[in-house]
């Protein structure tokens, strides 16, 4: 395996577990023969025993375990080579062939984010003409923002919302991805596919809702090669004012939170389990909140049940909003031919 492949095999790891943070998992398995190793000093580079050709000492077992991700959820780059077979190694498969001990991924950042006023009453609606020019004047603002100074200086664009202004429906996620940033609007690489999906199946269109992130530009990840990173409790609630300032504008009658970090920004908390929240009605500012697992979660999980999980969710958005709901819709991923 190159380096090269060593550091996104990495990068992808770290992404992992913040998704699994940020989804609420808590624990990793981990089997006590993988942690002895894991403990041991780390081979020198000039030690015919670390090269990547070596075999493995420990059972494989992925290297999400590592104590640096544990301590802080971010594995350091000088992890011993050994690593790369293991992290190779399918997490499922890895898994099923460990008898496990129960290992704490990092606990939630300390630092809190400003409690928002949910309960504080909207402004009146603008009419259509100041809807337009208000979310003008916001993204010429966004543009050029650079509260966050590392995000300017890495950022390729400022990814601001898309969509109708005077749309009854919001999706609100994290952060622009690498392709969103490449691109300048939210959710269009893989997992902003899944949205527009979701969005299609409730009979609806990406020009007839609008789609924003609590944060405008894509978090920096000057130590990773690959991958994006959730962003951090100082910048959501640096950027907050704009997500609030777009929500003021457009008054939706519904808003989808998607995923932990969605409904962390909204609300001001430091720490949502997506698990225990979802598919629970929430109010910010009298307006109803429906969270719901974010898009990459169904990426990661193909499963059927959270596939129809999410589906009820969007049924109850249908309702609310008194969209027309088909037979057919209704019973998608009911089955596995559905
Ligand atoms: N994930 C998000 O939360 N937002 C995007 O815009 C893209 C991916």
């Amino acid at each position: 395996m190159s380096s090269q492949d060593y550091v996104r095999l990495l990068d992808a790891t770290i992404q992992h577990l913040e998704r699994l943070r940020s989804d609420g998992v808590k624990f990793l398995p981990i089997a006590p023969s993988t942690l002895a190793a894991l403990g041991a000093p780390t081979p020198k580079s000039n030690d015919p025993k670390s090269s990547s050709t070596a075999s493995p000492k420990v059972a494989p077992t992925p290297a999400t375990n590592s104590p640096q991700t544990r301590a802080t959820g971010t594995p350091g780059r000088t992890a011993s080579p050994r690593f790369p077979e293991e992290m190779a190694e399918s997490f499922d498969t890895a898994k099923a062939s460990l008898t496990p001990s129960i290992l704490p991924i990092s606990s939630t950042p300390a630092v809190l984010i400003p409690t928002t006023d949910v309960s504080r009453p909207l402004p009146p609606p603008l009419e259509h003409p100041g809807k337009i020019a208000a979310m003008h004047s916001l993204r010429e603002r966004a543009l050029a923002c650079t509260r966050c100074a590392p995000l300017a200086k890495a950022r390729k664009s400022v990814v601001v919302g898309v969509g109708d202004v005077a749309a009854r429906l919001l999706f609100v996620g994290e952060a622009p991805g690498e392709e969103e940033d490449a691109q300048g609007e939210p959710f269009v690489g893989a997992a902003g596919q899944k949205l527009t999906q979701i969005i299609q199946a409730m009979g609806l269109t990406r020009e007839t809702v609008y789609i924003a992130n609590v944060l405008k530009c894509r978090p920096d990840t000057p130590s990773q090669a690959y991958g994006n990173r959730k962003p951090r409790p100082e910048e959501m609630s640096t950027c907050l004012p704009y997500l609030q300032e777009q929500i003021e504008i457009i008054q939706p009658q519904v808003i989808v939170a998607l995923g932990a970090t969605a409904m962390e920004g909204l609300f001001g908390k430091a720490s949502v389990f997506i698990t225990k929240v979802r598919g629970d009605w929430q109010s910010f500012r009298g307006i109803p909140v429906m969270p719901t697992y974010h898009p990459s979660y169904i990426l990661r999980n193909q499963s059927l049940s959270v596939k129809r999980q999410v589906w009820e969710d969007m049924l109850a958005v249908m309702e609310r909003l008194s969209l027309p709901i088909s037979d057919k819709q209704r019973g998608f991923f009911l089955n596995p031919a559905g």
